[in-house]
């Protein structure tokens, strides 16, 4: 349904304490993150701060061989990384030999204030949802009625705060590469379910107990088949389909890699430390060349109850208090005091694979990725057919790692070579990336102010954490390595990053993209200062780092800013790669990346209205030729909702994103957005439903007549 903007209702805006200068909407932080950024930061490792002059000589002597290296002083032009994509193209041996002859075509909206309770799109397009929360998708699922949901009901409907998504084709082998997917008639809409707000979902009729339960079975992951009458047009979900799935809480899964079976990974209902129900807090996430989704379990520390005293929890921000959810109250394992449940924890935390053309088939937590706060995880194929994900750790300090497979993946989508490509996350390298910059120190003043060389930028080293199935760092065995990866990549030494969200690689270019979205703690007390990859103190609007690999398996790379986001009308830190910073988009805390069929970087955010005073959006930006560093905004979502996705279709001139936490800073009784269905108090909608927020997958397409 598409709703004149001229007939929404006008909701109360009139002061909001919830937000903050620096801080999004209280109800956000608390909820999706257990108020993460208001702590300390957990990583106190002494690491880079310390150490930064030592391990950076060393570092430059291994990168630049037998280049003359002057302390403080290495140079290495700009334009010789990647200031022309092109050229980077070439290095990593692949040309812009892809898809589609013709980008996007739109006029940059203009940006919203953050009270503007609405989905904006450019002039020719129009809008409307896939599917809401609640929605039903599996036989014996009711309409959505917000005054009698059940735990049995939720299961059998659409989960709440949607983050990744992927509409995937009928038959996987339509799936060509990350963005070469031929949708055509039907498909499979994947996506995850971050996390609930239940001051926003259920009305005072709900006892406590019944509360938390629905709130377990709205998180997790859905699968749900979409049909269309032809390409182009927009997608309707099917209620009953036979790929239609629902992961929550219950939902069972196979643990693979060196860590399954350890001693610290059973519990009394999984002796053998093999399988485990529910995966959590479910953020970005990527969709594999064999057609599969990945998903990154990430603020899943907000859910235990831990005994306390362990370092190597506090390093996750793992507390002895009761959590926000209180699910300890219902079920024994979210208090990990409780004998049998010691190790419940060391179950999350893990990138998850879902095959979404498999319902039955469990889907799997991968601990030879990593266990840290994951984002979610990227692949890419390198040349020698190994495959290899980037992974971001969502926090304030910490870091980005890589993942090399051992074995290579087989062509096609045979059921054979579906089973191998299946693998290929259970067994591999493990790295985490060191950042060196190439100016002086004392260029790097925390401003954001350009060094004397022009750019934000230098030489990159991918320290191994495990390699050849052995560990590589001292005092850590393999299991170690993987099950405290945070405490690993302390000891080698890896660069603290500014909350490294999507860590995504251009398929056309290998070059990858890292959304750090922002950092208001660097540079306060006691806190690593600016360093040259995140050159702002009170980083609040956040940057996009560059990295050009030799090739995706190598342990070298070079890298520079992109961006360095925020609204150049407020702020002269800004900078886009020379592109004049009074012709963009103003864009701030950017989250999720992808690409469109042509190559262009597209970001979503999410913030903006704390950091800029503007709704988050989705938002082009040009890599090659003159207009690299041009940002131009295509969406804006609304009020208090972050932009997630968001996936770009040029084939189909179509654009989908996820809005995610609509009203947030409201209340039951009183929303502040009645996104997507604008009902106006006292309005009779459809039956079930009313007059407030339903996260939702939208799709935006050309109006009728113009395509
Ligand atoms: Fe769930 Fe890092 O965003
Ligand atoms: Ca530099
Ligand atoms: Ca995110």
């Amino acid at each position: 349904m598409t709703i004149a903007p001229e007939s929404r209702p006008l909701l109360p805006v009139a002061t909001t304490p919830h937000y903050a200068r620096g801080k999004r909407v209280a109800a956000t932080c608390y909820w999706k993150c257990a108020d993460q950024c208001a702590h300390p930061a957990p990583n106190v490792s002494a690491n880079e701060y310390f150490r930064d002059v030592a391990s950076r000589a060393l570092s430059r002597r291994v990168m630049l061989g037998g280049m003359a290296v002057a302390a403080g002083a290495v140079v290495v032009g700009a334009e010789a990384l990647g200031a022309e994509p092109a050229q980077a193209a070439t290095l990593t041996g692949r040309g812009h030999g892809h898809g589609h002859g013709k980008g996007l075509s739109f006029g940059p909206i203009e940006t919203q204030d953050r009270l503007v309770d609405d989905v904006v799109v450019p002039r020719g397009y129009e809008w409307s949802t896939i599917i809401r929360w609640g929605d039903p998708i599996l036989p014996g699922g009711h309409a959505f009625d917000v005054t009698a949901q059940s735990e049995a009901q939720q299961k059998l409907q659409f989960g709440y705060n949607v983050d990744y998504l992927d509409i995937l084709p009928e038959h996987p082998r339509d799936i060509r590469s990350m963005v070469e997917t031929r949708r055509g008639r039907r498909g499979l809409l994947v996506t995850n379910h971050e996390y609930t707000n239940p001051d926003i979902m259920f009305d005072e009729s709900y006892d406590e107990a019944t509360k938390r339960a629905v709130q377990r079975a709205a998180h997790g992951m859905s699968v749900v088949e979409v049909v269309r009458r032809r390409t182009g047009d927009p997608w309707t979900y099917l209620r009953v389909a036979p790929k239609n799935r629902r992961v929550h809480m219950d939902t069972e899964f196979t643990i693979d890699g060196p860590v399954a079976g350890h001693d610290l990974m059973k519990t009394v209902e999984d002796p053998t430390g093999t399988t485990v129900r529910g995966t959590l807090n479910n953020c970005a996430g990527g969709t594999t060349p064999w057609g599969t989704v990945l998903s990154g379990e990430e603020n899943w520390h907000g859910y235990f109850k831990v005994a306390g005293g362990d370092p190597r929890d506090a390093r996750y921000g793992l507390s002895s208090s009761p959590t926000r959810y209180g699910w300890e109250l219902d079920d024994p394992r979210f208090d990990t005091s409780n004998p049998g449940y010691e190790n419940e924890h060391h179950r999350f935390g893990w990138v998850v694979e879902i095959d979404p053309y498999d319902p039955t088939a469990a889907p799997v937590k991968h601990t030879a990725l990593g266990r840290f706060k994951h984002e979610g995880a990227n692949v890419i194929v390198a040349p020698d057919k190994r495959v290899v994900a980037y992974m971001g750790d969502d926090e304030q300090f910490d870091y980005v790692y890589k993942f090399v497979s051992k074995n290579a993946m087989r062509n096609g989508h045979s059921h054979w070579a579906r089973a191998h490509n299946k693998t290929l996350l259970s067994e591999g390298d493990l790295y985490v990336a060191k950042f060196t910059g190439d100016s002086p120190a004392a260029e790097i003043d925390g401003t954001g102010a350009l060094p004397s060389d022009g750019a934000f930028d230098g030489t990159g080293e991918w320290l191994p954490l495990v390699v050849d199935g052995a560990s590589a760092v001292p005092g850590m065995s393999v299991e170690e390595v993987l099950l405290f990866t945070r405490v690993a990549a302390d000891t080698v030494g890896a660069t603290k990053m500014d909350r490294p969200e999507d860590v995504e690689p251009n398929p056309f270019t290998g070059n990858v993209y890292v959304a750090c979205t922002n950092n208001s703690s660097r540079g306060s007390s006691g806190r690593e200062g600016a360093t040259e990859p995140n050159p702002r103190n009170q980083n609040r609007d956040g940057h996009v780092v560059e990295i050009v690999e030799g090739d995706q398996t190598s342990t070298d790379f070079r890298w520079n800013l992109l961006l360095v986001a925020g609204d150049p009308s407020q702020n002269d830190s800004t900078y886009f790669s020379g592109f004049p910073a009074d012709k963009v988009s103003p864009i701030s805390c950017p989250d999720n990346v992808a690409f469109d069929q042509q190559g262009n970087l597209w970001i979503s955010t999410d913030g903006q209205p704390s950091a800029i005073g503007r709704c988050d959006g989705i938002f082009r930006v040009t890599l090659t030729g003159r207009k690299r560093g041009n940002v131009e905004q295509f969406l804006s979502v609304p009020r208090s909702a972050e932009a997630c996705g968001p996936l770009i279709d040029l084939r189909d001139e179509m654009v989908y994103v996820n809005v995610q936490h609509p009203g947030d800073d409201g209340s039951f009784a009183e929303p502040t957005s009645l996104f997507p269905d604008y009902l106006d108090a006292g309005e009779r909608g459809p039956v079930g439903s009313w007059r407030g927020p339903r996260p939702s997958t939208v799709q935006v397409y050309k109006k009728r007549g113009r395509r």
